[in-house]
């Protein structure tokens, strides 16, 4: 074939190469259909190459200017491929990103949750509200009228020593406990009252798996002209059972609050071992969960109620401590460090 071949035919011939492959290239919309293109025109044994075999049959006079054409065109061969192949790759990626994969799965929201104190704090305040108790709340920072003298714990009393209490400038304080919500609840108002308060509290101790610088109470009280303490252990005893389960067993130890005579903390048999002794109840097989007594007649005068006419109760429980328990949580400091591995879990 390339025997009787001349210049001007490879000339010819190198003309049309350039059109045809211009005009095939325009149109493709695959990468397949340009690699048969680079194929027939580019690979070693394409048009192009067989061009360049030509070549060296022709006379040394016509070789150079036809050779020159013939690179010419090669080049342009090339960028034509390559320049679609650009434009090919591109427009894939940017149809990968489209493409929408119905079988991958889905992507979860990631939702807020409530603290775990704030969960069982409301679900003991629940409680109490299915009972008749009303909610109200306090302020944090009290006086120490409020938060000590009008509850029977005078200036010099050793009750003082055990809670250790934040000072605040200008005989301000952060309330110990819920217990001042009942003197302002008895200012305001007047007999019955049942009330349900929670909130949070502050004592000045040292940090450790036990006590923390803030944690949350729940104070209960009921004032009528006949509450008795068998009131008061008929409404535990069905909180008790509403929140840890009908068979968990209620004890009531002697104890002493200044401001209840009498007075008694509160045990449950160890929801764990069901009182048999394990690490928990540490071999006990009961749990202190709170205190409570009869409200002091010295807490009556102070708010001026008639204590021959009025009695009542009060008690007091620790959030925490309840939340602790029913989960199993061993540190309470938790509660605080506000660590998502924790709190994911409730
Ligand atoms: N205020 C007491 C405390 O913080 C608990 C309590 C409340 C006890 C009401 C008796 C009655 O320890």
């Amino acid at each position: 074939m390339s025997i009787n071949l001349t210049g001007e035919s490879l000339i010819d011939q190198l003309k049309k190469v350039e059109e045809q492959a211009e005009s095939e290239c325009r149109n493709f919309t695959s990468l397949s259909e340009l690699e048969d293109f680079r194929i027939k025109y580019l690979a070693r044994k394409g048009v192009l190459a067989e061009i360049f075999e030509n070549l060296k049959s022709l006379s040394s006079e016509e070789k150079p200017q036809v050779g020159k054409l013939a690179n010419q065109v090669k080049l342009k061969v090339e960028g034509l491929f390559e320049r679609k192949q650009q434009e090919l790759k591109s427009q894939d990626s940017k149809r990968g990103q489209q493409f929408l994969d119905y079988t991958l799965p889905g992507q979860k929201n990631w939702k807020g949750g409530l603290h775990p104190l704030t969960q069982v704090g409301r679900e003991i305040v629940d409680i109490f509200y299915g009972m008749g108790f009303e909610v109200v709340y306090g302020p944090e920072i009290e006086t120490d009228y409020y938060n000590f003298e009008a509850l029977n714990i005078p200036k010099d009393h050793p009750a003082r020593d055990m809670q250790d209490t934040f000072y605040l400038p200008d005989a301000w304080l952060l309330r110990t406990h819920t217990s001042p919500v009942q003197i302002r609840t008895f200012e305001k108002r007047k007999p019955p009252v049942k009330i349900i308060a929670p909130g949070r509290v502050y004592r000045h101790e040292s940090i450790n798996v036990r006590s923390y610088c803030v944690f949350h109470q729940v104070e209960g009280f009921y004032v009528d002209t006949k509450v008795s303490f068998a009131n008061l252990k008929g409404v535990l005893t069905s909180f008790v059972n509403q929140f840890f389960g009908k068979d968990v067993k209620l004890r009531f130890r002697s104890s002493y609050f200044p401001f209840t005579e009498p007075s008694a903390e509160v045990d449950i048999s160890c929801i764990l071992c069901q009182g048999k002794g394990c690490s928990l109840c540490k071999q006990q097989g009961w749990l202190e969960i709170l205190g409570c007594g009869m409200i002091h007649p010295e807490v009556f005068k102070n708010v001026k109620y008639d204590y021959e006419k009025f009695s009542g109760y009060a008690f007091g429980m620790g959030i925490e401590r309840i939340c602790m328990l029913k989960y199993g949580i061993d540190d309470i400091r938790l509660f605080y460090e506000n660590d998502l591995k924790f709190l994911k879990q409730f």
